[in-house]
Parts: structure tokens; sequence; C-alpha cells
């Protein structure tokens, strides 16, 4: 069995706030991923930016383990996957203004509303993010849900600092593995529609 030592953090090891360098052992820009699921985008990205560090959170242990381990298959030593809740995590152990992106795909919908407070796209997660991004930093969104969708939307236009920007309908991907993420490409193929925003920090 592969060792995902390397690529993990436990809460158990760590003392809020905690220092990137001290997780990466480097001062490399730093960009999160909230709810990695199997961790697609973050063997992506981490092989596209190699000059950036990736920092991955996810609450199922399962998945959690599934991404580490394509993180460590992969080698890419500028990853890590916390498995646990990342609205702890944002809260009270990410340094302000340490992050030079956030990446949120595929939030859980839950559907029915008495479970929607649930949601992890709710307003204390984007004042986590108002401190937590530097300034010119980036804020990445892709759903399959219209309707939260438009709470997103909704809510992040109240939170002045953060500019919408374009984001261009991505071409077909050529591999199986050319997706954003494992969601992505389930929803692609079953033809659903798929919302996507970009947000810079000022
Ligand atoms: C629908 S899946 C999407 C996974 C992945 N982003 C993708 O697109 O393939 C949502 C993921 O968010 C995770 N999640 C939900 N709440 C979370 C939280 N508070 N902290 C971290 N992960 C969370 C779930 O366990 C689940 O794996």
């Amino acid at each position: 069995m592969i060792d995902i030592t390397p690529y993990t953090v436990e809460f158990s090891t760590l003392e809020p706030p905690i220092a990137w360098p001290d997780i990466f052992g480097n001062d490399h820009p730093v960009e999160i991923e909230i709810g990695s699921g199997k961790g697609l985008f973050l063997a992506n990205a981490a092989r596209a930016q190699p000059n950036h560090n990736f920092f991955g959170i996810e609450l199922a242990r399962k998945y959690a383990r599934r991404g580490t381990e394509r993180i460590a298959k992969l080698g890419l030593a500028n990853v890590r996957m916390l498995p646990g809740d990342a609205l702890l995590f944002m809260a009270k152990y990410v340094p302000a203004a340490s992050l030079r992106a956030a990446h949120v795909y595929f939030p859980d919908p839950w559907w029915k509303s008495r479970h929607r407070k649930r949601r992890v796209f709710n307003e204390p997660l984007v004042l986590d993010l108002e401190r937590t991004l530097e300034p010119g930093g980036e804020l990445r969104v892709v759903t399959d849900v219209g309707d939260y969708f438009n709470v997103i939307q909704a809510l992040m236009a109240t939170h002045e600092r953060f500019l919408p920007l374009p984001e261009p309908v991505p071409t077909a991907p050529e591999h199986e593995h050319d997706y954003l993420t494992n969601f992505e490409r389930k929803y692609r193929i079953e033809g659903r529609p798929i919302y996507r925003a970009h947000y810079r920090f000022e």
C-alpha cells in the first residue's frame, strides 16, 4: 500500500494559526480547495503549476484517503490533503491574507430546506475568504445546481471586494483526466448544465 503520510496533514498535529512554510517547506503561493473529493483538481493543478502549493480539505475520510493516494502515486510534493472540516480550518487555522486562491467545486447542495444550513458556501465562509485571501487573490466556484449558484452569486454581490471575472467555458476534454474534478466529469458526461463563477479579491 502506498505511503500517504508525507502528503497528509491531520488536525491533531496543528496549532492554530498555522504557518504555510511549516506545512510545505517553502513560501510559494498557496491555493486551497474546499471539498476535494478524490483529488483530481489537486493532481491536475499541482502538475500545471509546480511553483504553487495546493492544500485540499475533504470531510469524508474515505475520499480524502483516495485523493491523497492519487497525489502520493504522482509524487506531487506541492500538495497536502487534510481530512476534516474545511469550515473549521478556514475559520481557525488559516492566517490572514495568506491564500493566493480558493477553489470550491461542486459543493454538496443539501436539497432539503431544513438542511440548507449545512451548505459550505455560506456567509461565514465568505467572511473567512475575505480575511484569508491576499489582495489580488482569486476565488473559483463551480456547481451544477442553478439554485445554489444564484444564492452564491447573490451572496458574493454583497461582498464588494470580490470582483466578478468572466469564466470561459472549457473545451471538450480529450482524456478522462482532463476534467476539472471527478464530479465535473460525471456531470458533463451526463450533459447537465454547469455554472462557473470566478472572482478577484481586491
Ligand atoms: C459533491 S462532492 C464534490 C467533490 C469534488 N469537489 C468534485 O467536484 O469531484 C462534495 C464534497 O465536499 C465534501 N465536503 C462537504 N462538506 C465539507 C466540509 N465542511 N469540509 C470539507 N469537505 C466537505 C464532501 O465530503 C464531498 O466529498
